[in-house]
């Protein structure tokens, strides 16, 4: 059965290529969805990839992914360093999520060390570029298929 996962990245990630490529490298936006549903469609996840530079969009991305029980592979960008409308978002979250950073924040500039969304996610990819995303993609798929044995275990009992 397919999943489908949302990607969803904050304020200056679509000015990647552009943005301190010695820091973010030189993909740019294009370029990173394109390789996030290259690697979800090997992992039976249809990945639909968004960007916003506005906290009321991505808090309302959030809400509709909890409506809807999908998972979320979330770089919050700069929102990660002080959004506790976004973690309080985050908190209320139905199914898988992800934190994600192309860059390792813990070895940079001591007010990213802090992260408030962290807290509220399953777990936090960071520090290996783009790479970041494939290796968050694969924790959500894993992350469904233990979702879908623990469903499946009841009923597998009452069967018996
Ligand atoms: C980032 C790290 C954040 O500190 C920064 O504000 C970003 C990008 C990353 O992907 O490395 O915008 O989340």
């Amino acid at each position: 059965m397919i999943t489908q996962v949302l990607v969803l990245n904050g304020p200056n990630l679509g000015r990647l290529g552009i943005r301190e490529p010695e820091v973010y490298g030189h993909a740019t936006f294009d370029d990173l969805a394109e390789l996030c549903r290259a690697t979800g469609r090997q992992l039976d996840l249809h990945v639909d990839v968004r960007q916003t530079d506005d906290e009321r969009e991505m808090i309302g991305w959030v809400h509709e992914a909890a409506d809807a029980r999908m998972p979320i592979v979330l770089n919050p960008a700069a929102f990660t360093h002080y959004s506790y409308a976004l973690r309080d978002a985050l908190a209320m979250r139905t199914a898988p999520l992800v934190e994600v950073h192309i860059s390792n924040p813990a070895a940079r500039e001591s007010f990213r060390h802090t992260s408030v969304v962290a807290a509220v996610a399953d777990g936090t990819v960071a520090g290996f570029g783009l790479v970041s995303y494939q290796l968050a993609l694969q924790a959500v798929a894993g992350l469904v298929a233990k979702q879908s044995e623990q469903v499946a275990e009841p009923n597998e009992r009452a069967a018996l």
